[in-house]
Parts: C-alpha cells; sequence; structure tokens
C-alpha cells in the first residue's frame, strides 16, 4: 500500500541506500544516486545473478559491451523506428502524461468504483452476501466493470492499428465521463521516441548522432561470432551482461521503479532454430528457482504471459513481483527467434552464422533472452524487507530483514564502553574479519542503540566486546531477524558468519 511504499522510499535515505540524482540542486526526476548502503546491497545482487547464470553454467560467458554503439545498431534493431510510447499533452495544466497509461487510469478508477459498490454491498448483507453474484447482476458493477474492459480494449485496438487519433479521442470521451486531470484540452497524441540522443565528436559538421544504448542486449548480438569463435562455444550457449541503459521514459513514478538512467542485467541464450520453445520453457522455470532461492516468499511473485507481443519476439513472460503498488513486472523472458542477428546481418553485410559441426550446416541461431532490471531487483528486495515489529516487551522496533547474502554490511562489530582496550580488541576483530566481509565499527550510544541502528540498517550480525572478552577471548554475537544472542569464540566468528552469508 502507499504508507509502506512512503516509508521505503524515507527509508532508503535515512540509512543510506538511495538518495536523488544532484539533489542540492533539487534533482533530476527519475535519476537516482546508490548511497554508501545501496551501492553494496546493489552489487550483492549483482553478484548473485552473475554466479548464478555465468558460474553455474559451463556454456555462459560474460561481456561488458560500451554504452556507445554505432548508430546503425539501432535502426537494425527496431529501436528507431519503434522503440516509442504514445505521449499527450493537457493544454491547460501543461502536464505531459503516456496516453496508454493515462487510459489504464481511467480504468483503474471504474475497478475502484465498483470494489467501493461491492464492499458496501458486503457490508449490508453480512453473510449473506454472494459476491460472485452481485457482481454479475449489480447494475451499477456490470457496468463499471464492462466500462473497464470496453476501453481497455479499445485502447489496445487503437494501438495495434496505429490509430492514434482514437486514443485521443478516447481520453476525451473519458474525461468527461469520470474526470481525473479536471481538464479537457488535450494536445494530440504523439509517438515518443525512448532513446536518449547524444553526439560523438567536437565539431558540430562532423559529429555523428548518437544514442545511449536503451538495453544492452544489442552489444551482445553483434558480438556473438566474436565470442562464439575466441570462447570456442558450441550451441546452445550464453552471453550475459549487466550494465546502465537509458530511456526518457515520459512517466516518471514510483521511485526507482522507472528510471531514466538504470541497470540491466540480461543473458542471451543462443540455440538451434526449433528449439527455442524448449528453452524459453526451461529460463523460466530457472529464473523463478533464482528469485524463490532468496526466501522471499512464492505468493509473491507470478508470471504474466504476454499475448501483444514485441517486434522481435514469438513468445514473452513477465516475473511479476507483489511490489508495494501491487504485482508489477521485475523481470522478462523473451523468445527473440532470428530477429536481432538476422537484421545485424542485414544492415552491417557481415554474416552471423554458427556452423553446427553436429548437423554439419550453417544457421542463423534462435535467442531466449532473461533481462531483469537490477535496480527494479534492489527495490524488490527493499521493500520486501522492511517492517516494524512488535516485541514481547511491548516496544517496536523497525528491521530490514534483506536476505544475508545481500546485505550491504554483514556484521557490526562493537566495543560495550569506550575504555579498558575493549575498542582496540574491537578493531582487532575487524582488521581479521575484513579480508573476507564488509564489517562496520560503531562505539557511539548505548549498546541497545546501536543494535537498532543496524537492525534497522539490515545488518544481519553485531558482535560486542566485553571485558569477558578480555579473559577468555569470547564475544556476543547477536542475530538480526531472531534477536537471540549467544557467546562464541573470536575465533569461530568467521566461519559462523561466512555460513549464513556466502553465495
Ligand atoms: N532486452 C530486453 C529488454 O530490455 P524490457 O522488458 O524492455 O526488455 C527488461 O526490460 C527489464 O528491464 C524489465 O523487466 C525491468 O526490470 C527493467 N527496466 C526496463 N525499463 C526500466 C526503467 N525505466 N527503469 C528501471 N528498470 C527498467
Amino acid at each position: 500500500n502507499e504508507d509502506q511504499f512512503k516509508k521505503v522510499i524515507g527509508h532508503a535515505k535515512e540509512y543510506g541506500y538511495i538518495f536523488g540524482s544532484s539533489e542540492i540542486y533539487d534533482g533530476l526526476s527519475a535519476v537516482y544516486d546508490y548511497a554508501q548502503n545501496g551501492v553494496e546491497l546493489k552489487k550483492n545482487i549483482r553478484e548473485y545473478w552473475w554466479q548464478s547464470m555465468v558460474y553455474m553454467h559451463q556454456n555462459i560467458v560474460g561481456i561488458d559491451a560500451a554504452i556507445l554503439m554505432h548508430p546503425k545498431t539501432w535502426k537494425a534493431s527496431g529501436h528507431v523506428d519503434a522503440f516509442s510510447d504514445p505521449l499527450i499533452d493537457n493544454k491547460d495544466s501543461k502536464k505531459r502524461y503516456r496516453a496508454d497509461v493515462l487510459v489504464e487510469d481511467y480504468a483503474e478508477k471504474l475497478e475502484q468504483k465498483a470494489q467501493k459498490e461491492i464492499k458496501k454491498a458486503a457490508k449490508r448483507f453480512g453473510e449473506a452476501f454472494n459476491e460472485e453474484e452481485f457482481v454479475t447482476t449489480n447494475p451499477r458493477v456490470v457496468g463499471y466493470l464492462s466500462k473497464k474492459a470496453e476501453i481497455l480494449s479499445r485502447l489496445a485496438r487503437s494501438l495495434e492499428s496505429e490509430d492514434l487519433a482514437d486514443v485521443k479521442l478516447l481520453i476525451e470521451e473519458l474525461e468527461i465521463a469520470c474526470p481525473l486531470s479536471g481538464s479537457r484540452n488535450w494536445t494530440d497524441v504523439k509517438q515518443f521516441n525512448l532513446m536518449f540522443g547524444t553526439k560523438l565528436g567536437a565539431s558540430a559538421e562532423t559529429a555523428t548522432d548518437l544514442y545511449l544504448r536503451p538495453e544492452t542486449a544489442q552489444g551482445i548480438f553483434v558480438n556473438f561470432l566474436n565470442v562464439q569463435k575466441t570462447g570456442r562455444m558450441k550451441i546452445p550457449f550464453g552471453i550475459a551482461q549487466t550494465g546502465k541503459a537509458f530511456r526518457n521514459e515520459i512517466v516518471a513514478r514510483q521511485f526507482i521503479f522507472r528510471m531514466r538512467e538504470f541497470e540491466q542485467m540480461e543473458m542471451q541464450f543462443f540455440v538451434r532454430p526449433g528449439e527455442e520453445m524448449k528453452w524459453y520453457d526451461h529460463w523460466k522455470e530457472y529464473r523463478l528457482n533464482w528469485h524463490l532461492s532468496l526466501g522471499m516468499g512464492k505468493e509473491n511473485y507470478r508470471f504474466h504471459d504476454h499475448e501483444k507481443l514485441a517486434h522481435y519476439a514469438n513468445a514473452a513472460s513477465d516475473i511479476e513481483f507483489n511490489f508495494p503498488f501491487g504485482f508489477k513486472e521485475l523481470e522478462g523472458i523473451h523468445s527473440r527467434t532470428d530477429f536481432d542477428l538476422k537484421a545485424h546481418e542485414e544492415h552491417s553485410g557481415k554474416k552471423l552464422k554458427f556452423y553446427d559441426p553436429e548437423l554439419g550446416e550453417n544457421y542463423t541461431p534462435y535467442v531466449v533472452e532473461t533481462s531483469i532490471g537490477l535496480d527494479r531487483m534492489f527495490l524488490a528486495v527493499l521493500s520486501h524487507s522492511l517492517m516494524d515489529e512488535k516485541l514481547e516487551d511491548g516496544s517496536s522496533r523497525t528491521v530490514l530483514k534483506l536476505p544475508s547474502v545481500l546485505a550491504p554490511v554483514k556484521a557490526a562489530v562493537f566495543p560495550l564502553v569506550k575504555k579498558d582496550g575493549l575498542p582496540e580488541l574491537a578493531q582487532e576483530i575487524i582488521e581479521d574479519l575484513q579480508w573476507d566481509h564488509n564489517v562496520f565499527y560503531d562505539e557511539k550510544d548505548a549498546v541497545g542503540k546501536r543494535y537498532r541502528r543496524q537492525d534497522a540498517a539490515g545488518t544481519p550480525f553485531c558482535i560486542t566486546v566485553d571485558h569477558q572478552t578480555l579473559e577468555d577471548k569470547t564475544v556476543t554475537i547477536r542475530h538480526r531477524d531472531t534477536m537471540e544472542q549467544e557467546r562464541v569464540a573470536i575465533a569461530d566468528l568467521n566461519a559462523i558468519i561466512s555460513k549464513d552469508v556466502s553465495m
């Protein structure tokens, strides 16, 4: 819900996870900076992905292609002609909208009206209430829901046939029927290309127009044969990459869910033509299991198989996650056919075929890709982990129950007091642990307060050095989730932490 989402955003700033970009100048919308804890969480998610996709597969290797690519890349990939969203401006409020999202907002409003009627009736009829029957017979609810279905299908039809005038008409009609913006003065709907343009070269005459890449995938396609030959790869094989992508998104809302500069983690898997559906099913399952391995609850994930497909795909499915604002796309698995490799062959004049020694023939491989937004995964982890807990003594605590493997700081080390040689001993422990783990020192405030700060920052372990440590070389280790404390030997600390936080 909205309150939870606001909490997540506030917490991300307060605990050094995410700041708005160039905040002292009032920021840039939909652009964010990762702070001292955020950069660690992000790095750990990236490594957790890389481990599973690259190191766990003998036939997948990684690359790191440049953000800037030859401009013909984007002509071939279809992005110059087709990577756009319908845009509409409101002449009175000067506000800019994504036309399809605006229509969906109207549809959502109708859904809310229907839900309100249902709730009211449920209250009135009590136990005798039959929701299924009510929804299909109550004229008001039937009206709202059929109107909703009607406008969504008209939107889909108009976009499909590129009838942008009808999308505008639809918005005008809806604004009269159920006002959202309170204004009826719209510009025409036009297609807005989401790629960021830039220039290569110093002088205005010789400069070349370039784009910042809107997806990392194309860096893999253009290198397909380089990697296959130098890595002596045999089909099926995959190429993985993580890196920045840029999209000039029209709607900038929902924090780091939709950003203008973001990071993708993609893997393109090259297969024999005709075998793509087998691999598509395989990667759907494998990627869902990767998510489930983090223990964030099976019920928080679902597949959404696409009916409407992008220009390059013959099958596509999203893994959706239950964000504070509802189930939304977290990752895409796409069967891209031979669209990209064929297009690059055509535009570059270079062959991008694979000689299959088993079949004794040349062919253009088909591609199944898995593509996840690193920032979106970050938001999923952060929003799922943040909770307020009621404790037995009646007090409460804010705790960030991050999967330990992803936590930015693995252990905080405290001297109980700032004297008697305890700070020095704590430093010695840190110097030993820091070879393997990101550890943190804190001596400020009472120990209980320090525990709470680490709970809120998501640190799985707190280690406290006290006077007994001077005598028997043992410390107290406290577990974030259970708040249980145990006495252990300093010599065992590394093994205890490693067991919990290792990939
Ligand atoms: N190569 C395929 C591709 O780029 P996509 O569905 O456009 O497919 C893949 O993007 C993933 O990238 C999405 O599932 C989402 O997690 C992430 N993503 C896309 N646009 C984003 C944005 N503006 N901000 C943050 N993440 C984004």
